[in-house]
């Protein structure tokens, strides 16, 4: 029986049978498959067996990572100086749970946040026990850790969070707007015949609310209520002079996704009327991609301060036995776009291998390459048809290939008439040659770059009448053409 039925069930008399993993080393301890190669962008998935993923970048230039781990039995942090670098760096443990009484059960969705000059790391823990449900009896947790240096010094219980309820509650996120720190959360209200609603209160110390907190949304549509009816994980973000609440909603299996609450970031964040649930999920299975249940985010900044969404996901669909012991929610990124209101464009979720760009013709500001039809166009159309990956060059050292995230396997390729088509690799050297290009500093705008064609002189892609070919650029506004900015 899951946590999910437990919760449902808990509130009658039974209590769920729930086996925990043994305690084992799982494949996100060791060097995981994220690690940027040959200059290419960091990989997913990010950090392998790692779901609830936290990832921030601090003002010391580093990035903090921390997770939920298979066992559910530990709190870790990881540090980088950049995202890829997450992947591959130690691990370290900066508490264990006890092996009896309160905090003894899984231990769920830690969140890092410095608080005045000081560390803590907000979780969800249940109970060691004999009941079955013990484990499950997840009520929200602060540890006090250091000042400065997360990695150096002390680490312990400063107590529970306090809560209108003693009920299930879960993955708080704590932020900061408009000079108010504020802390948000899931948990089971009675009376309310939900797995688990959001909440948001002002935070007055670590553990205290410093008023009575608000019920943001409460999963009733049908794609929050798939499986478990489930509004949890919150991660907030202002942006473009609003504030956005992402959320995760149903099962933790592949119908697990975002749903996005929005104000204006002048509102009053404590009035549920400022805020605006978005109809549809935003970010949900892609079968073409290959990425199932995507949820639990946060949000950060590349090391171009560009916006990242951090979010976990399997790599496939079908799951046996209870979802919550699948080991297999690996933390993933890929960055974040925004539609020309402001509010942000998820997409999809991109997939395995490395980070997509999308790329603007310095001729044609604010239009992208696309693919459609097997052509690639410069225009406007959907955000995951304009993300190319740039991959290590089938064409050997020191070339690139492009492939489109919503045409795997397919590459962006030269013919002989110099028109660019998508086309699926026939593994010859042709094909090869003609998939791959030597990345240069743009020819009209060093911040940009350009692609020369393998085994052809001064030939590079270029959109000529809003159609990507290969030639010969010969005047600036040809070479302003053959000039792409990265985003
Ligand atoms: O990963 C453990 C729990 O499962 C997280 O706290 C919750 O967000 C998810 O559903």
């Amino acid at each position: 029986m899951s946590r999910r039925t437990f919760v449902a069930a808990a509130a009658a008399t039974t209590l769920a049978a729930c086996g925990g993993r043994g305690s084992s080393t799982s494949a996100g301890d060791k060097a995981g498959e994220g690690s940027a190669a040959g200059g290419f962008a960091p990989l997913n998935p990010l950090v392998k067996q790692r779901a609830d993923a936290q990832i921030f970048r601090h003002t010391d230039g580093n990035y903090y990572m921390t997770a939920s781990v298979p066992e559910y039995d530990r709190l870790i942090l990881r540090r980088a100086p950049t995202l890829a670098g997450l992947s591959t760096a130690e691990e370290v443990v900066i508490w264990r749970r006890p092996t009896e009484g309160k905090m003894g059960g899984h231990i769920w969705a830690p969140e890092l946040h410095e608080i005045d000059g000081r560390w803590y790391m907000y979780f969800a823990a249940g109970n060691a026990g004999q009941r079955p449900g013990d484990v499950f009896e997840i009520r929200t947790y602060v540890l006090q850790g250091p000042s400065g240096d997360v990695f150096k010094g002390e680490w312990s219980v400063l107590g529970q969070l306090e809560t209108p309820w003693d009920s299930f509650n879960l993955d708080s996120t704590v932020f900061v707007h408009n000079g108010v720190r504020y802390i948000c959360w899931a948990q089971r209200e009675p009376g309310i015949d939900t797995n688990s609603n959001l909440y948001l209160a002002p935070l007055k110390t670590p553990t205290t609310l410093g008023a009575a907190p608000v019920r943001l949304t409460v999963p009733t549509l049908p794609w929050e209520i798939q499986g478990f009816k489930v509004a949890e994980a919150p991660a907030f973000l202002a942006r473009n002079g609003k504030v956005f609440l992402t959320y995760s909603a149903s099962a933790t299996d592949s119908r697990y996704c975002l749903g996005l609450l929005t104000a204006d970031e002048d509102a009053d964040l404590m009035s549920a009327e400022s805020w605006t649930k978005s109809p549809e999920p935003v970010f949900v299975t892609s079968e073409l991609t290959g990425v199932y249940g995507p949820g639990h985010n946060s949000f950060t900044v590349d090391e171009q301060g560009r916006d990242v969404l951090i979010y976990h996901g399997r790599d496939y669909k079908d799951i046996v036995g209870d979802p919550l012991y699948d080991p297999n929610r690996h933390t993933r990124m890929q960055r974040l776009y925004y539609r020309p209101d402001g509010t942000p464009d998820f997409g999809i979720p991109v997939g395995n291998g490395e980070v997509p760009d999308r790329f603007t013709p310095a001729s044609q500001p604010g239009v992208y390459l696309r693919h459609e039809d097997g052509k690639v166009l410069a225009g406007e159309g959907p955000l995951p048809d304009t993300q190319f990956r740039q991959k290590p060059g089938l064409a050997g050292e020191g070339t690139v290939s492009l492939e489109p995230v919503t045409a795997p396997g397919r590459f962006l390729r030269r013919l002989e008439t110099g028109e660019v088509v998508i086309a699926e690799n026939d593994g010859t050297a042709t094909f090869a040659e003609q998939a791959s290009f030597r990345r240069t500093a743009g020819l009209t705008e060093a911040s940009g770059v350009s692609f020369a064609a393998v085994e052809l002189a001064n030939a590079y892609l270029r959109v000529v009448d809003g159609r990507l070919q290969v030639g010969a650029p010969a005047s600036d506004a040809e070479r302003a053409a053959a000039t792409f900015l990265i985003s």
